[in-house]
C-alpha cells in the first residue's frame, strides 16, 4: 500500500544487500523510522520489542532472522539455536511457528553451502504469497461487503464496519487481513465508513489503522474500545471484521485483546462478526481455543502509563494511575467460533466449526484436519 502515494511494505529488501528493512512501528503515527535488520538477534528484538508485529508481519520477520543466522554459520546447531530464539520472542501469534517450521524444513534439506541462498529464497517466498493471500482474503471479504451495502435501505448512509486492533497492511507483509476487504470495497467505490477501536493499551487501532485507513483516504473514526456496544446498539454497525494470531481447529479465534467483548456485542445485535485470516494462522493441532491457546501476558506498565506526542513534539509517557496500582494485562483474548459469523480466508470463507475446518482442510489436501 502507499505512504504518501509511494508503494512501500512493512518489511523490504535492502537494494542490493541481503538485509531487510522494517518500519519502526512503535514510532508510528508522529514519526516514520525505517530500522534495518542483519542479524538473527536483530530480527528477534524486532519481534520482541514490536518494532514489527502482527500475526502475519512477526512471520516474515522471523524468516529473515532464520536467513539471517543460516547465512553466518549454516550448521544444524546454529539453525536450532535461530529457531529457539525467535520461536522464544512472542508466544500467541502461530505464524511464527509457521514460518519457522517451514524455513527449517525447507533449509535442513539443502546441503550446508546452499542453505543460505535457499534461506533467503524461502523467506522472499513467504513474503510474496503473504501478499497474494491477503490480497484474495480482500477479494472474498470484497464480496460479502458487496452484498451487505447493496442490501442497504436507499439513503441509509454508509456500510458501517467495526474493526480492532491492527490487522492492516502494517501487520502483514502488504494488503492486511481484515483490512483488506475494507481497502478492496473502497476501492471498488462501496460508500463505507470504519469505527477504529483504538485498542487499548498498545492503541494499535489508534495509532496504526488510523494511519494506514488515513493514508489510503478511506472514511474513519476513531472510538474507544468500549464504544462498540453502545454503537451496534444504536444501529451504527452493520458489520464487524478482525485479524486472528491463531484460529483452532474448530474454529475458535485468539486476537487483540477486546475482540471477544466485540463479538459478544455482535452477537447480541444481530450484527455478522467476521474473523479474517491466512491459513498458516490456524493451529491444526488444537481445537478448543480458550483452554489450549497461549495467552501473552506482557507488562502492566503499558496499562498504567501511556506514551504519546507532548506540545513539545517530542514522544512522552506519562503515568495514569496510582503509583502503585497493580495491572494485569493479557494480549489476547479468544472467541469462539460460535460467535463468528465465518472465517474469510484465502480460499473462501468457511464456519467457525470443527465442520467448517474440516471442509477447509480437505479442501487443502490435508490428510488429517
Ligand atoms: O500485539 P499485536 O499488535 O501483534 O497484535 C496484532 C493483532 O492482534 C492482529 O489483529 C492480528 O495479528 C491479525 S494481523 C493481520
Amino acid at each position: 500500500m502507499k505512504i504518501q502515494g509511494v508503494p512501500h511494505r512493512p518489511i523490504e529488501i535492502v537494494p542490493g544487500q541481503k538485509t531487510v528493512r522494517i518500519i519502526d512501528q512503535t514510532l508510528l503515527p508522529h514519526a516514520l523510522e525505517w530500522c534495518e535488520l542483519a542479524t538473527l538477534e536483530a530480527a528477534a528484538e524486532a519481534i520482541k520489542t514490536m518494532q514489527v508485529r502482527g500475526a502475519p508481519l512477526i512471520g516474515a520477520t522471523a524468516a529473515y532472522g532464520y536467513f539471517f543466522a543460516v547465512r553466518d554459520d549454516a550448521s544444524d546447531v546454529m539453525r536450532a539455536r535461530a529457531y529457539d530464539l525467535l520461536m522464544a520472542t512472542r508466544p500467541t501469534a502461530v505464524n511464527l511457528r509457521w514460518a519457522l517450521n517451514r524455513m527449517h524444513r525447507v533449509v535442513a534439506s539443502a546441503s550446508l553451502v546452499e542453505r543460505a541462498a535457499v534461506a533467503w529464497a524461502e523467506a522472499g517466498a513467504i513474503c510474496e504469497e503473504d501478499v497474494r493471500t491477503n490480497h484474495a482474503i480482500g477479494a472474498h471479504g470484497l464480496e460479502i461487503f458487496r452484498k451487505m451495502a447493496a442490501q442497504k435501505p436507499p439513503g441509509s448512509g454508509p456500510l458501517q464496519i467495526v474493526t480492532h486492533c491492527n490487522a492492516g497492511w502494517l501487520a502483514c507483509v502488504d494488503w492486511g487481513t481484515a483490512i483488506a476487504p475494507i481497502y478492496q470495497a473502497y476501492d471498488a467505490g462501496i460508500n463505507l465508513h470504519v469505527w477504529v477501536s483504538e485498542t487499548r493499551p498498545r492503541g494499535q487501532g489508534a495509532s496504526l489503522t488510523a494511519w494506514e485507513l488515513g493514508q489510503h483516504a478511506v472514511p474513519h473514526t476513531l472510538v474507544v474500545d468500549n464504544e462498540a456496544g453502545h454503537l451496534a446498539q444504536r444501529g451504527l454497525v452493520d458489520v464487524m471484521i478482525v485479524g486472528a494470531d491463531r484460529v483452532t481447529s474448530r474454529g475458535d479465534a485468539a486476537n487483540k485483546i477486546g475482540t471477544y467483548l466485540k463479538a459478544l456485542a455482535a452477537k447480541a445485535h444481530n450484527i455478522p462478526f467476521y474473523v479474517a485470516l491466512p491459513v498458516s494462522t490456524i493451529d491444526w493441532t488444537i481445537a478448543d481455543g480458550v483452554r489450549d491457546i497461549p495467552i501473552e501476558q506482557r507488562s502492566g506498565r503499558e496499562v498504567t502509563h501511556m506514551g504519546g506526542l507532548g506540545a513539545d513534539g517530542r514522544r512522552q509517557e506519562v503515568l495514569i494511575t496510582p503509583a502503585s496500582t497493580p495491572a494485569r494485562n493479557d494480549g489476547f483474548d479468544v472467541t469462539p467460533g460460535g460467535l463468528i459469523t465465518g472465517l474469510i480466508t484465502e480460499h473462501g470463507v468457511y464456519e467457525a466449526s470443527a465442520e467448517g475446518l474440516n471442509r477447509l482442510a480437505i479442501q487443502l489436501g490435508r490428510t488429517k484436519a
